[in-house]
């Protein structure tokens, strides 16, 4: 079997958790957690991080500090994980989503603007940009059109650490903006995610609330409702060792992507990503268009190989039929029908890579 995108733990994972077992410091206090929070902040370019339970719980948290509520609208890219919609919604304000754009797949940001101006007067609070597939979205613009609109903007940078744009990290623009470490992720703590943010108060108020209000260590005195949504130390004492290798990751993944686009340009109807050149990618998970779509992955199947379509559009789903979808063309639904990931795991062989590409071809032969 070739799976998806699974964790490399090649480093120093089992020595640190040793010590955090040796030592039992295993729950929510401990010393890796702050380091952890600080590696990914500095590698973020960011003055703070605060970590999170999950990717998910980081997006909701964030949410809930910029006072998004009922009433509020919040803009959304059709195409992400469920997770960045979900955030929006348990804060009872409404995501209303743009179409992607065709090429990069990332939010369409002519179409944002557009039903900005045609929607003006209307309380729209914020907007959640998704780095899709550790690809970029075009934040200096996405930042000027925010601020002409007077939008908070928060990242959901929970696949792009380690991508750029000018040489500008993701995450470092919005204020709060998150990072996912599920274990399908560049760097996985099993579970987790940081809230990473150049805003001292934010950090603070953060930290606060993600380990339920709680105003003194000793007493049980919580001043406002919180979360209990702070990592553990076990856990971030595998995103420590995860971040010491996180250079050769992206490396490997960078090797990866270049091996498929070579071997996989001009193969029947295939297209690639399209990457701005003001992007450097992390490459996180290869993912390519074709009509062929589901013989590709019935056919990957039977060889043992994990591929995935590509997720359903936010507008397509039962819980969100009823919001508003801005878009002149459908995009997202023609990526959805046409997309698939391929394996790109950091420990995936050359042998394996062949295999992959073999399949894929024999589909047109
Ligand atoms: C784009 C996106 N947003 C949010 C999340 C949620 O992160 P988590 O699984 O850590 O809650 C993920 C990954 O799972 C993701 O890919």
């Amino acid at each position: 079997m070739i799976p998806l995108s699974i964790p490399h733990l090649g480093g120093n994972e089992l020595k640190y958790v040793t010590e955090c077992i040796e030592t039992g410091w295993v729950s929510s206090a401990g010393s890796y957690v702050s380091q952890f929070e600080n590696i990914v902040a500095e590698y973020a370019n960011c003055k703070h991080g605060v970590a999170t339970s999950s990717g998910t719980s980081g997006l909701h948290l964030a949410m809930h500090m910029l006072g998004i509520g009922q009433g509020d609208i919040v803009l959304v890219p059709n195409i992400t994980f469920i997770a960045s919609a979900n955030a929006v919604a348990y804060t009872n304000a409404t995501p209303v989503f743009i179409d992607i754009d065709p090429d990069t797949w990332q939010m369409d940001l002519d179409l944002m603007e557009e039903w900005l101006s045609t929607n003006n007067g209307v309380h729209v609070k914020a907007v959640m940009p998704v780095h899709v597939l550790g690809n970029m979205c075009d934040m200096p613009r996405l930042m000027d059109i925010a601020s002409r609109y007077n939008l908070h903007v928060i990242e959901d940078s929970s696949e792009a650490l380690g991508s750029y744009w000018n040489g500008k990290s993701a995450g470092s623009y919005g204020a709060m903006n998150i990072f996912s470490f599920n274990g399908n992720k560049i760097i996985t703590t099993g579970g987790g995610g940081v809230i990473v943010t150049n805003d001292e108060a934010y950090a603070k108020r953060a930290k606060h609330l993600s380990t339920q209000s709680k105003v003194d260590p000793e007493t049980y005195f919580h001043d406002e409702i919180g979360f209990n949504y702070r990592m553990v130390n076990i856990l971030a004492a595998i995103g420590v060792a995860q971040m010491e290798q996180l250079p050769s990751f992206i490396q490997k993944k960078k090797e990866i992507d270049a091996y498929y686009r070579n071997q996989l340009q001009g193969v029947g109807d295939i297209k690639f990503q399209k990457v701005a050149k003001e992007v450097d990618p992390n490459c996180w998970l290869f993912t390519f268009y074709s009509s062929k779509q589901n013989e590709i992955l019935l056919a990957l199947k039977e060889h043992k190989v994990i591929a995935r379509p590509f997720w359903f559009p936010m507008n397509q789903l039962p819980m969100f039929t009823q919001n508003e979808y801005y878009t002149k063309s459908d995009h997202s639904r023609d990526i959805h029908l046409n997309c698939l990931s391929i394996p790109s795991s950091v420990n995936l062989s050359e042998v394996e890579m062949q295999k992959v590409v073999e399949v894929i071809k024999s589909v047109w032969q």
